[in-house]
């Protein structure tokens, strides 16, 4: 057998086909749809609401641009940069359905349903024309992703001349001190919360696991140009446990 079927990636500290993982993050996010947006304030202690709008500060919405959010799941960015910026449009995309179900079923997406749509759909093939948008973001979904650098390009094409890139994602602390002690409280509380708030240890333990695994600061900074982003920048989100990189289409 050749080709991509003999490609192994991993899935948490699992390692898996490449042709399998998609289907095993839909299953995660499929099971923990309904309890994502209260799990989110439980294990971050509210402060995920701190980093989307950090996000924010730095993207500045403007009016008149055409944001597509991908793996927008219930809509927390795609809410925000409307509050922001009144005479500007949404495309909320996500491989899970039920993720888009529940992010409907919330109050900011009726008052703002003239400007926003949900498509189901696939970061690494992405269904919209070359140069199409003028912001592109992703928020803790890129290290979910079985090929990161194909779904990089695939933002790379779609967005303007101009365009910008915005990731938010769970990164690398800065020493082995703060990094043991936040893996003692991921490794420890999160599966547990899962638990006892939704009833599913295995999905949480699967988010600390992909937390692990996904590439530092410089690293990651590195596969945005290897995309051909210029102007790549990251800022450490409460010391590193988040971080935001931004570049920009030229
Ligand atoms: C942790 S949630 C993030 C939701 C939202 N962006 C936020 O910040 O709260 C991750 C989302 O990524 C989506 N996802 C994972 N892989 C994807 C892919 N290849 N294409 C599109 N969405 C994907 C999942 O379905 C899930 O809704």
């Amino acid at each position: 057998m050749t080709g991509d079927r003999d490609k192994t990636t991993h899935f948490g500290f699992q390692t898996v086909g490449e042709e399998e993982k998609a289907g095993m993050v839909h299953g995660v996010f499929s099971n923990v749809a309904s309890n994502y947006d209260v799990m989110n304030d439980a294990m971050s202690m509210g402060i995920h609401r701190v980093w989307k709008d950090a996000m924010m500060d730095w993207l500045a919405p403007r009016n008149g641009q055409r944001l597509l959010d991908v793996a927008g799941g219930t809509g927390d960015i795609s809410f925000r940069f409307l509050r922001r910026a009144s005479g500007a449009r949404a495309t909320v995309l996500d491989m899970t359905e039920s993720m888009l179900i529940e992010g409907q079923k919330r109050a900011e997406a009726e008052s703002f349903a003239d400007r926003l749509d949900w498509i189901v759909g696939d970061a690494m093939a992405l269904p919209f024309e070359a140069n199409s948008f003028d912001v592109y973001t992703i928020s803790f979904g890129i290290r979910n992703v079985t090929r990161i650098a194909d779904a990089l390009a695939e933002a790379f094409r779609v967005l303007k001349p101009g365009g910008r890139l915005m990731v938010l994602e769970f990164s690398q602390l800065p020493n082995a001190g703060l990094q043991k002690l936040y893996d003692l409280y991921s490794f420890n509380v999160i599966p547990r919360m899962g638990q006892a708030i939704a009833g599913d240890r295995d999905s949480y333990q699967y988010l600390v696991e992909s937390i692990r695994k996904f590439p530092d600061q410089e690293i990651f900074a590195g596969m945005i140009r290897e995309a051909g982003f210029a102007q790549v920048k990251y800022r450490n989100l409460s010391m590193g446990i988040a971080a935001l990189h931004s570049g920009w289409k030229i």
